[in-house]
């Protein structure tokens, strides 16, 4: 991206892979993840001024065990490069230069106490000399590899840490990237500042510079973009950005699908225009949407039809933008985030389908329009501090994530009227009481769900048979694995009587006490 120093991160599979690139970033460097076995060519390109190996599952050893790319360790020593290896990629290193890993005789995992040895490159920057890491590892280092010294043994002597700073490769048996090893952003800083000699120059400022730039080089002066907007942070951070490169160029859509909360479309309709200034055409498809839904219970039917639909609303609105403008719209916005971006490269894994996602912004393939991604280098809090520099609004930046398919898929059984306004009317309360009681922004995502089901209950002095709703309130860092959120059952309380009294249909309130996995953070 631009003109900063790239970090290449190679990926041997540690689930702490992304959170390297982050912390790199979060030091002010711009670093990008290839995978284990990129060629060196694919790393070539990126003009790296310092590499890092991840950590992974595998042991050097085993039989297909991931190794370094052929020629990259020629490369390193030509070019100078920093390069530092962690946990798997620090042994990977130690079998390089012909030291000795073996299956440690008791794993070390967990917060390790290590001594660093006096008078090393590595741990120069940190003042402590003893000091607390995280370890998640099966082997370990026995022989040392030739012209390296041990920079840090762990407190039963084993080697914690290796460096040949003549060479300039550094080795790490532990995580510097977790927040659980004191002074691991150290060392990061001092491997990327000190050892690679680099100067932190990436931030959202310049991002947005770049980005701005980069849109008005593509876009030529007589040519137009298209973008949905799906009411969330990614595709708002992406069309007010392309808006500042070209204006009224930019034609939104915002699409009503009938299965939005309450008074979600007047909110993100006012957001755009009154807040950030930013046209955008309103198509209310809600009686499509809700028609083609009617008497349907299959969840991924469910979504199969509303992606379905949401490409014909689109194609049409791009026609009539075609009308006024004479021709189609050339390029399409879409807020596409680096996590996509790495899930989707060739050599990482791809994971079986749990549930067809359907975002807004990834539909229209069949339209040929070339696309606009100015996220796809972001994390999802990199794309909400652009927001703030391009003056979204914090309380939007900091909404909960909602699916694309809306209230579809909070609705268990066939969506109607009815059932929908009933859901409004409980997640509003609910969001309110968050609101309210401050618990909004500890939590990932909060919302209520329509049970198909109904129960007795009493109210006054007679029998009521009325509808069941669920809460489901979720902390989480990225969707991927999530926990419920431990309520003081008096704020529970609070809003069970609240619905009962507020939403007419409603007598039964159920908290959903299920994690992700083995439930999924949205009901269907
Ligand atoms: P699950 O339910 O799979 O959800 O645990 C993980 C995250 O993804 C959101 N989600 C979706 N987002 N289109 C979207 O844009 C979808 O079809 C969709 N389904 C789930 C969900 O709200 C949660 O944040």
């Amino acid at each position: 991206m631009g003109t900063h120093a790239t970090i290449v991160i190679l990926d041997y599979g540690s689930q702490y892979t992304q959170l390297i690139t982050r912390r790199v970033r979060e030091l002010g460097y711009f670093s990008r993840i290839l995978p284990g076995d990129a060629t060196l060519a694919r790393i070539q390109e990126l003009s790296p001024r310092a590499i890092v190996l991840s950590g992974g599952p595998s042991s050097v050893y085993d039989p297909g065990a991931p190794a370094l790319p052929a020629g990259l360790l020629e490369y390193q020593r030509d070019s100078k490069i920093p390069l530092l290896g962690v946990c798997y990629g620090m042994q990977l290193v130690v079998r390089e230069f012909g030291g000795q890993v073996k299956k440690a005789e008791s794993r070390e995992y967990g917060r390790m106490l290590i001594h660093a040895s006096p008078g090393t490159r590595l741990f120069g920057a940190v003042p402590a000399k003893s000091f607390e890491v995280w370890m998640s590892h099966g082997d370990e280092t026995r022989q040392m590899p030739e012209g390296f010294v041990a920079s840090a043994r762990s407190a039963s002597g084993a080697i914690a840490a290796i460096e040949n700073a003549g060479a300039g490769i550094y080795g790490l048996q532990f995580h510097p990237e977790v927040t659980h090893t004191s002074h691991g952003k150290e060392l990061l800083r001092q491997f990327l500042s000190e050892i690679a000699g680099l100067a932190p120059d990436w931030n959202m400022g310049s991002v947005l510079e770049e980005q701005i730039a980069k849109i008005k080089r593509e876009v030529g002066p007589d040519q137009h973009v298209i973008c949905a907007l799906s009411g969330g942070v990614d595709s708002a951070v992406a069309a007010t950005l392309v808006h500042r490169a070209i204006g009224d160029r930019l034609h939104c859509v915002f699409v009503d699908h009938g299965l939005l909360r309450y008074r979600e479309r007047e909110r993100v309709v006012e957001l755009f225009e009154t807040k950030l200034h930013l046209p955008v055409e309103c198509i209310d498809a809600s009686r499509e949407f809700l028609s083609r839904l009617d008497g349907i219970s299959d969840p991924e039917k469910k979504r199969q039809i509303i992606g379905a639909e949401f490409i014909a609303v689109f194609e049409r609105a791009a026609q009539s933008f075609a009308r006024s403008i004479g021709h189609l719209p050339e390029f399409l916005v879409q807020g596409t985030l680096y996590p996509d971006v790495i899930e989707s490269s060739p050599g990482h894994k791809h994971s079986m389908t749990i549930k067809s996602h359907h975002n807004v912004g990834g539909l229209p393939k069949e339209l040929r329009f070339k696309l606009i991604e100015p996220l796809r280098e972001l994390f999802k809090d990199e794309v909400r501090d652009l927001g703030r520099h391009l003056g979204v609004p914090e309380a939007f930046l900091k909404r909960h994530p909602f699916p694309g398919p809306g209230l579809a898929v909070r609705i268990i059984g066939p969506v109607t009227p009815t059932h929908l306004e009933i859901l409004r009317q409980v997640d509003e309360v609910f969001i309110n009481c968050l609101l309210e009681d401050e618990l909004y922004d500890r939590i990932w995502q909060a919302f209520a769900v329509f049970l198909p089901v109904k129960s007795v209950g009493v109210q006054g002095d007679g029998r009521t048979h009325d509808h069941v709703v669920a809460l489901r309130a979720v902390t989480s860092s990225d969707g991927m694995t999530a926990d419920w959120y431990p309520f003081e059952p008096r704020f529970l309380a609070k809003v069970s009587s609240r619905i009962c009294n507020e939403v007419k249909g409603v007598s039964r309130v159920v908290y959903d006490i299920s994690s992700k996995p083995p439930a999924t953070i949205e009901w269907e």
